[in-house]
Order: structure tokens, then C-alpha cells, then sequence
């Protein structure tokens, strides 16, 4: 087209209507491409999810999630000394227990499977890799909430917001206490950050690191996790995960955790949020992460198995994305396998 502006009109044309600006000129060449690549994905920068079953004595295949597992003690302890070998930044570890009950006691106890399987991380790994463990209690609930339920007339079925808050603060000391490095707070329970980051100062834990999942929306592709977290959920938590359709609030859930003591916030899920991540990463103080979470694993894995995409290329561009869109880090569930690559290159 004719452009309206002069000045641009002879900046952008050559002599004889050859383009005076050619971007393609740095994209001929694999060497070309690499210099001038705006962000790259390293080990360091990921953080492998990993599920850890009660009892289990063997790993067990998690059907929606191909390739992903619920892990023995054994098996995490063997993938842990593997994440770190491959220079993984961190791992994040989930719970499966034996039992449930209205309070997720077993989240607060040092036999339970989540503080078992963070003590032995940091048995098998030290300092080599950043042990992190989710601080929820829907793994641990019978009814499958984020919280406690009000127990007041007219609140049937709601979580108890500052209820919730008490049993947060132990289940902390109790992974503090384990040994984790850094902990994970994704209920989304309003005060979370203040009154855990509170319970660990004054038990001495004060350099025990806090990732506030910061926006965590109320989202579909969460759907694989509650089969490998084996989840009893009825309903949904949309009275305490954010709206899809609110961008804004995922700014202001950022800032109020940071006010709040966050060391470390994240926007979750990252492929269709890439738009809060920008703008959470735009604006804030402390590192910001994205969580990959199991949708996003799940739908390339299913379009891969059925050859519609190319399923290296898939898995890392998806990544790369959320690296561009703002996030220091990526809890990924393609962690390791990236890392291999990652080497396998070098
Ligand atoms: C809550 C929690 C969830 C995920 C991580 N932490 C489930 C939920 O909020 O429903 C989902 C992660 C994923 O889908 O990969 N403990």
C-alpha cells in the first residue's frame, strides 16, 4: 500500500524498489537466528511438578497426563537426583495421601506424604535443587476444596476464608519443618501470604522463601491434575480462583501478595494468560513465574500421540512463549525433558 507518510515512504525504499529494510537478512542462518534470539529457555529456569502417591510402591502411569506419574518414595527420590543433574531449577511436589478428612489433617502432620516426600528431596538432593511443596489442602480434604467449609447457617458448601488461614499456617511449619526450601501457596485464600509468611517468622523460619500463586484462575486445564491428585471435588472454586475473564485483578492479586511478604509470584495457568503475566511482569519488584499446568501438557501430548503436531517444536515454543510474555521461571511438567535437550544440543 501507499503510505500517507513521506518521510517513512523513503526510509523504507531502496534504490530501483528494492526494500531498503530487510529483517529477513538476520533469520538466514541457524547462527543468525541463535544471536539475535530475544530469550532463551535454560534448565535453571524450570520446575518440574511432581506427584507423590501414599503407599505406592512402584510408579503409577497418570492416564491424562502420558508420560507423568504418581511417584513411589523411591521413584521421586531417583527423579529429584535426576532434576538435579540436568541443572533444573527446582522441583514442586504434590501429595496424594491415603486418607482424607474435612480438615486435610493429614497436610499438617510430619508423616504425612507431602512432608515425607519433602524431607526425602532434601535428603537426596541438599542444596543442588530448590525443593518446593504446594500449600493447599485439596489433595487433603475429603470434599475436595482448597480450605475448610463455613460451618455457619447460610454458608453451606463455602470455604471458611480465615479458618482456612489457620490450618495454612501449620501445614507451613510442617513443610518448613521437613525442609522445604520454598513454598508454593496456591488456595487463594485472601491473607495467605501475610499469615503464613507470620507462622514461619515466628517458629525461625524466616528464610523459608515464599511463591505466592499470586493469579490463579478458576480454570478447565486443571482437569488432568485432579486425576493425578486423584481429586474428590464437587462444584468448582470459582468463589476463591480468579474470573478468565478478568485481567486486571490478576495485576492487583500480584501486588497485594508482594505487600503481603510474596518473595516469588506466579501467574497460572500460562499459555492463555500470557496477557497478566506481561502485565504482572511489567509492574513487579520480586521474580515472576507461569505454571504450564496439566491442560497445556495434556492437549499437546494428545495432538503429538495423534500426529497432528510436531511435538518437540510444540513443547518448546509453548515455553518459550511464557519466557517471552514476562516469566523468570516455568513450573513445567516438560522440565526434564527440555533440560535433556538442552544438553543433547550443547
Ligand atoms: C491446588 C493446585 C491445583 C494445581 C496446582 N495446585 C489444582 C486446582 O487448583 O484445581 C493444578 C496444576 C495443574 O493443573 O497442572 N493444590
Amino acid at each position: 500500500g501507499r503510505s500517507t507518510a513521506p518521510e517513512r515512504a523513503v526510509r523504507t525504499r531502496g534504490a530501483a524498489g528494492y526494500p531498503a529494510v530487510r529483517p529477513r537478512r538476520l533469520r538466514r542462518t541457524p547462527a543468525l537466528r541463535r544471536l539475535v534470539a530475544e530469550t532463551h529457555v535454560a534448565p535453571a529456569q524450570l520446575v518440574l511438578p511432581l506427584f507423590v502417591r501414599e503407599g505406592a510402591t512402584e510408579p503409577l502411569p497418570i492416564a491424562s497426563m502420558p508420560g507423568q506419574v504418581q511417584h513411589s518414595r523411591d521413584s521421586l527420590r531417583r527423579v529429584v537426583v535426576e532434576a538435579a543433574e540436568v541443572g533444573l531449577g527446582g522441583v514442586m511436589l504434590f501429595g496424594v495421601p491415603a486418607e482424607r478428612d474435612a480438615t486435610g489433617s493429614a497436610a499438617c502432620t510430619a508423616e504425612g506424604i507431602l512432608n515425607v516426600a519433602i524431607a526425602d528431596a532434601v535428603a537426596e538432593a541438599g542444596d543442588a535443587v530448590v525443593v518446593m511443596g504446594d500449600l493447599c489442602l485439596d489433595e487433603f480434604t475429603d470434599h475436595g476444596h482448597c480450605g475448610v467449609l463455613d460451618t455457619r447457617a447460610g454458608h453451606a458448601g463455602e470455604v471458611d476464608n480465615d479458618a482456612t488461614l489457620e490450618h495454612y499456617r501449620a501445614m507451613a511449619l510442617a513443610q518448613a519443618e521437613a525442609g522445604a526450601h520454598l513454598l508454593g501457596l496456591s488456595g487463594m485464600m485472601d491473607g495467605q501470604v501475610a499469615a503464613v509468611r507470620d507462622a514461619l517468622d515466628a517458629a525461625g523460619h524466616e528464610q523459608v522463601a515464599l511463591l505466592a500463586y499470586a493469579a490463579k484462575y478458576a480454570s478447565a486445564f486443571y482437569g488432568p491434575f485432579r486425576d493425578a491428585v486423584e481429586s474428590t471435588l464437587t462444584g468448582d472454586r470459582r468463589a476463591y480462583q480468579l474470573d478468565p475473564a478478568n485481567r486486571r485483578e490478576g495485576r492487583r492479586e500480584a501486588l497485594l501478595d508482594v505487600a503481603e511478604g510474596a518473595d516469588v509470584v506466579m501467574v497460572k495457568p500460562a499459555g492463555s494468560y500470557l496477557d497478566v503475566l506481561a502485565d504482572v511482569a511489567a509492574t513487579s519488584e520480586v521474580p515472576v513465574w507461569a505454571y504450564q499446568v496439566s491442560g497445556e501438557y495434556a492437549m499437546v501430548e494428545a495432538a503429538a500421540a495423534n500426529g497432528w503436531i510436531d511435538r518437540r517444536r510444540a513443547v518448546e515454543e509453548s515455553v518459550l512463549a511464557i519466557r517471552r510474555a514476562g516469566a523468570d521461571a516455568v513450573l513445567t511438567y516438560w522440565a526434564l525433558e527440555i533440560a535433556r535437550w538442552t544438553r543433547e544440543d550443547s
